[in-house]
């Protein structure tokens, strides 16, 4: 471990002088991006953060006061395995590739920046948030959330300097160009263009955009190319606290709403200043259904192409028993001649949509937990994840309509009644109109109930953010 460098890693750095010299050219450029994309406050407060400095899973993080653009964006993989081999795919029980194989370079870069991409964009959109923030620990939790994203792209771009050259290193510059909802510029995937205005869009972005970036990452920790395979390997332990800071925020204001409603005599949550369950459900339904295209087609030649050459698997492959998967099929509700119906496509075609089945699973055991919370708070209410067919703007959905319970309805319907189903512009101003930061030690915005418990053992009054 090489943590007094100026780039801390496990990978030897200061061996690879070429490498070290082109990653220290970079970091300027990314402190430049961090300044001008970054959160726009507090970059001089001393924040209480979470710092990787190993990749030991008993003691990988280290908290303490740090400013922000202070922080030590390191480069860290999980140790190699021993002979590891092709877990999936055309070259199942090959070795695994520790050089990038030249067929499927540009595959493998594509992929890379594709991933890369979201990381900086997650934090321009977010950058505003800090002037609002619900709380001090909410506050600390968004900065966590930011640096970590940070750390992501580090990681996607140590692959791109030390595994293809030049054109690694023009993406690796490209990669700070773009920004988040630029006309010229904008990142590669629209769900990541979307401004967050307000921090129940936060909490909904992290439960449920963050899990994609899970799914893929786990698809990509699979990889028969090795260093990606370790590098993802690693991001997931930080991701992990990302989707916690979904879904228990959710799950706060879930819990101030059934509070609230039981303080107002007519159960009227927005007259006590609350989020009602109502908004709540609007906002899953567009954030959820806004992740569910970042998987992709749900008939890809694409994800055919990356199992078929071991680049991205399915996520834990090994729970699978056929791992070539050349003969199997899946069943797929498609549209055929307008109308819905089920078809059986090659396996291999269908690896987005194994994909989302196990993303949308664990997203449901996320929302069963807010309902237990309903339920224990003796509310009558029960939040749904609508069907994966509702608002899709991406796959063989597009462009046909449904309801959240996934019947297909007509246009007219749909104009009709999809404000009952997603946020309309009176429900963002009353949500936006909540926005007031609460800063004062150990204090929550009213619409907001505290968290269970504080960061690393600390209070919930603790000072994350020193003021001073
Ligand atoms: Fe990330
Ligand atoms: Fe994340």
């Amino acid at each position: 471990m090489q943590l007094h460098e100026k780039i801390p890693n496990n990978v030897n750095l200061s061996q690879d002088k070429r490498l070290l010299r082109a990653l220290e050219k970079w970091q300027p450029d990314y402190l430049k991006w961090w300044h001008e994309a970054g959160p726009t406050n507090f970059q001089a407060n001393e924040i209480y953060l979470r710092t990787a400095i190993s990749v030991d899973s008993k003691g990988w993080a280290h908290f303490d006061y740090v400013k922000m653009p202070d922080y030590k964006w390191g480069i860290f993989l999980t140790p190699p395995e021993h002979d590891r081999r092709i877990g999936f795919g055309d070259f199942l029980g090959k070795a695994a590739w520790q050089e990038v194989p030249g067929e499927f370079r540009n595959a493998l870069r594509r992929i890379i920046v594709t991933q890369g991409d979201t990381e900086p964009a997650s934090v321009e959109q977010q950058r505003l948030l800090c002037n609002t923030a619900p709380s001090m620990y909410d506050c600390r939790n968004l900065f966590q959330v930011n640096v970590e994203e940070g750390r992501h792209l580090w990681a996607m771009v140590y692959l791109l300097h030390a595994y293809f050259g030049r054109d690694g290193r023009e993406e690796a510059e490209d990669l700070l160009e773009r920004r988040s909802g630029d006309a010229d510029k904008p990142r590669i995937l629209s769900t990541f263009n979307e401004p967050i205005a307000d921090w129940l869009s936060f909490f909904m972005f992290t439960m449920f955009t963050d899990r994609d970036g899970k799914y893929q990452l786990l698809a990509l920790a699979e990889s028969g190319f090795d260093p990606l395979a370790r590098t993802t390997r690693f991001m997931l332990t930080e991701e992990a606290h990302h989707m916690f800071v979904g879904e228990t925020g959710v799950g706060r204001v879930v819990k101030r709403a059934c509070d609230l409603m039981k303080k107002d005599p007519n159960e009227d949550v927005r007259n006590q200043g609350g989020i009602d369950l109502d908004t709540v459900q609007k906002y899953v339904n567009h954030w959820y259904s806004s992740s569910l295209d970042l998987f992709g087609g749900e008939i890809s030649t694409n994800a055919a192409d990356y199992f078929a050459s071991g680049l991205k698997g399915r996520e834990h492959e090994g729970q699978f028993t056929d791992h070539v998967a050349l003969h199997a099929t899946y069943r797929i509700p498609v549209i055929d001649d307008g109308r819905l119906t089920e078809r059986d496509v090659p396996m291999r075609n269908a690896m987005n949509e194994v994909l989302r089945d196990a993303y949308i699973d664990d997203n449901q055991r996320g929302v069963d937990r807010w309902n237990r919370m309903i339920a224990e708070a003796g509310v009558n209410y029960t939040i749904t994840l609508p069907s994966r067919r509702f608002n899709r703007t991406m796959g063989i959905y597009t462009g046909y309509h449904f309801n959240p319970a996934g019947e297909q309805i007509s246009a007219g319907e749909w104009e009709r009644r999809k404000h009952e189903w997603l946020p309309n512009e009176a429900d963002r101003i009353y949500v936006k109109s909540l926005m007031l930061p609460v800063l004062e030690l150990g204090k929550m915005a009213n619409w907001i109930a505290a968290p269970e418990r504080g960061v690393k053992g600390q209070p919930i009054d603790f000072e994350y953010i020193r003021l001073v």
